[in-house]
């Protein structure tokens, strides 16, 4: 299950470097250091020459934006970072021999870290969406998801995709979760009556076990691990709402970093290191 989730995802991949070539970039205002004109440093080559991988190498450290209360992709355990994301990124880093900064931001402004150059790249479980394509360019996929829906064990009222009509949902903000129930342009039609919006799905499953909301949409895996923390009072219900891949985002245009993360994540594929990884934090299916 888990195999074939992931080798569907590899093979879409080549089809995504195909559709990302055929966008062209725009550049955003700048990136954090050094370059005086600041109309082109997001993307892989500034005005002077100078690579951002250069740039990375020459600062001795590389940032990674996310948000980390997404386990088991982020999360802070004790001090630390923890995660699938997390390790990626570290190999990231210590592919190119420096240091892994982490900005630990709000999900809607991961993007954003981006654009400002306050972030060299974001691993976030983050879902590639057109949206999301006009402002950054993403790495090949690591990972299948699905939204899914979690509700009370006792005595709730959504028992399936077409109850959440007409029910308060909790989400965070600004994910694919958002989209999915919010839907501006009518395509889903989920129909709700409240989307009650929250700065990470562990303050919506709160809200949820208090009486607050009637569900929870969320990604799959966090929200099973959600569930394993509260098994007496919370479940997941088994329909997939949507098919979602989640990737890295890079700067648009920055063909350099999006070469590089492709090749970690190669490399950790091919060498076994991703699937240890899932193992790890996911375990067996
Ligand atoms: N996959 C979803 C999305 O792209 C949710 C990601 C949330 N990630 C996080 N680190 N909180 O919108």
């Amino acid at each position: 299950m888990k195999k074939a989730k992931r080798l569907a995802a590899l093979l879409l991949a080549a089809g995504m470097m195909v559709s990302m070539a055929a966008c062209t970039s725009v550049s955003d205002s700048s990136s954090s250091n050094n370059s005086s004109s600041s109309d082109s440093s997001a993307s892989g080559e500034s005005s002077t020459g100078e690579s951002s991988i250069d740039k990375i190498k020459a600062a001795g450290k590389i940032v990674m934006a996310t948000n980390a209360q997404f386990e088991p992709f982020e999360y802070i355990d004790g001090t630390d970072f923890k995660g699938i994301d997390i390790e990626i990124s570290q190999k990231i880093a210590d592919e190119l021999g420096v240091e892994l900064e982490i900005h630990d931001v709000k999900f809607e402004s991961v993007i954003a870290e981006i654009t400002t150059g306050k972030a060299n790249f974001a691993a976030a479980g983050m879902s590639i969406t057109e949206e999301r394509l006009k402002n950054v360019d993403f790495s090949n996929e690591y990972f299948s998801a699905t939204q899914s829906i979690v509700v009370m064990k006792e005595g709730s009222s959504v028992a399936k995709p077409e109850d959440l009509k007409d029910k308060v949902v909790g989400v965070q903000t600004g994910t694919t979760a958002d989209t999915y129930v919010t839907d501006e342009k009518g395509e889903n039609n989920v129909g709700v009556k409240e989307v009650k919006r929250y700065n990470s799905f562990v303050d919506a499953a709160n809200d949820l076990m208090t009486g607050r909301l009637d569900a929870v949409v969320m990604d799959d895996f966090p929200a099973t691990k959600l569930v394993e923390k509260n098994a007496d009072k919370i479940m997941k219900l088994d329909d997939e709402l949507t098919g979602e891949k989640y990737a890295i985002a890079v700067p648009k245009g920055d063909k350099e970093m999006q070469d590089l993360v492709n090749k970690v994540l190669a490399d950790m594929e091919e060498s076994g290191e991703m699937d240890e990884l899932l193992t790890k934090y996911i375990g067996e299916e």
